[in-house]
């Protein structure tokens, strides 16, 4: 637990003080000034406010650990530490004294060059250095592209389920979101008839996740080329959050988006928070893949450039080490993550099977979480997720997160960029809670079928 007290206790005091401030400014107090209200609508869809208000429900009472496996930086534990060659790459910038100074805007020119011969075995059309942004890891790259295209009226395709940061951002900007689904029951493809059914000429841009945040799959190449097609046909350009490229550990491939930058203009944004474990180093890019020069001619490449003019820029530091992370991209630590986040898998999938309530219905072959279909009808006072989760929390001190953070009602999102046995405790606490609040016709139904096969 103590790792991670630094993330719950300094958020919810400040949430606190941010309450009794803006009840000052609106009594009649004789101060003129209040907080800006614009931030409210946008944050209140971000993951933090509900994974805070979960650990707000956990308690000493319980007796039993803090187990977060809501939100997800497997960085902090030592088995998922990256690898000491990467360490070594910001150690002798460091020493060196050449990441002290500022950077320009769109970041130092080596990093960009570094960025593109990472990206282009990979490619077809191949990008220059002109083509890359660095930005404050995929963050930055997703507020900066947001903010790029968001005018009067303007909407943009997001996926249901998706990672929060791109609707909270779009509803910043004043972007119009419309969500498309994954489907559950095609291995969550996305739902390509949905996205021209919802498009309109004021449709600028789909985004879609690759590997899948919180899904866990990897798009094939057949599948992407559709979603290049479709984009064309609607006149809109995809952005491809590949943040979790290196991150994978089922049969299928990583395809890059930008492959089909033929057919419709493709934005990657990615970085090396999850490849390499070092969010905390707050390092990423956007690549443009547009061979036909579409985004020069549109303004995007202008607006990009005047966005990142006026934030901040990623550290100086990390950006001369990138060409040597970026060589360091070494197979055996990608390997080493990759077979440990395979191995918690197997865990969870195997555990699950035997917990009430709660159904994998496809096992995650990336990223690092997996997502479990609630079972309402069979429990007995859980209304939704998140009355599951707090109920969770405030009997188990265990933490998940619902789907409804994700756009996903009625499912739970598991981390499994933890280590192994925090999953164990984690999965004995899930299924007594389960079992506690199944009904109780079902449960007995189950001790039959056991007693069943007790018998064979
Ligand atoms: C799909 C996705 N994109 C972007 C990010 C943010 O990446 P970064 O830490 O590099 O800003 C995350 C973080 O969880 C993510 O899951």
């Amino acid at each position: 637990m103590s790792h991670h007290s630094h993330l719950v206790a300094p958020s919810l005091q400040a949430e606190k003080e941010a309450e009794t401030q803006t009840q000052d400014a609106s009594s009649d107090s004789v101060w003129r000034f209040k907080g800006s209200d614009t931030a409210a609508k946008a944050s209140s869809v971000t993951m933090r406010v509900i994974v805070y208000k979960l650990f707000d429900l956990c308690s000493q009472e319980v007796k039993k650990t803090l187990l977060p496996l809501a939100h997800g930086d497997p960085s902090v534990y030592p088995c998922f530490r990256t690898s000491i060659d990467v360490e070594n790459a910001i150690v002798d910038v460091l020493r060196s004294g050449k990441g002290n100074s500022y950077g320009p805007a769109a970041g130092i020119f080596p990093a960009r060059q570094a960025v593109a011969d990472y990206v282009n075995p990979d490619l077809t059309n191949k990008v220059t250095p002109d083509d890359i942004f660095m930005t404050v890891g995929c963050n930055q790259g997703i507020e900066v592209v947001i903010q790029s295209l968001a005018r009067p009226n303007a909407n943009i395709l997001l996926p249901r389920p998706s990672y929060p940061h791109y609707e909270a951002r779009s509803v910043y900007s004043g972007l119009e979101v419309r969500k498309y689904d994954l489907l559950p029951e095609k291995e969550w493809e996305i739902d390509l008839q949905g996205i021209e059914a919802m498009a309109d000429e004021n449709t600028v841009a789909m985004v879609i996740i690759n590997p899948n945040n919180p899904c866990g799959n990897v798009y094939s190449h057949d599948h992407l080329k559709k979603v290049a097609e479709t984009a064309r046909k609607l006149g809109i350009m995809v952005i491809t959050d590949e943040v979790y490229s290196q991150t994978i550990f089922g049969d299928n491939p990583f395809v890059p988006m930008g492959r089909f930058s033929s057919i419709a203009p493709v934005l990657t944004l990615s970085g090396i928070s999850k490849g390499w474990i070092v969010p905390g180093w707050r390092i990423g890019w956007i690549a443009l893949n547009d061979p036909q020069g579409i985004f020069k001619a549109t303004g995007v490449v202008q607006s990009i450039q005047q966005n990142l003019d006026i934030t901040p820029d990623p550290t100086t530091m990390v950006q001369v080490a990138l060409p040597e992370i970026l060589k360091k991209s070494n197979k055996e630590m990608f390997a080493k993550k990759n077979s440990i986040l395979k191995q918690n898998v197997e865990l969870v999938c195997d555990r699950l099977k035997d917990i009430p309530c709660v159904v994998c219905t496809k096992k995650p072959e990336s990223c690092t979480y997996l997502l479990t279909k609630l079972e309402l009808p069979s429990m007995e006072d859980i209304e939704d997720d998140m009355d599951f989760c707090m109920k969770l929390a405030k009997e188990e001190n265990l933490v998940l997160l619902p789907g409804v953070a994700l756009g996903l009602k009625n499912w739970i999102r598991i981390t499994i960029g933890v280590e192994a046995q925090m999953l164990e405790d984690a999965l004995e606490r899930l299924n007594g809670f389960c079992q506690r609040h199944m009904k109780k016709t079902v449960a007995s139904l189950q001790d039959l079928k056991l007693s069943d096969n007790s018998e064979i």
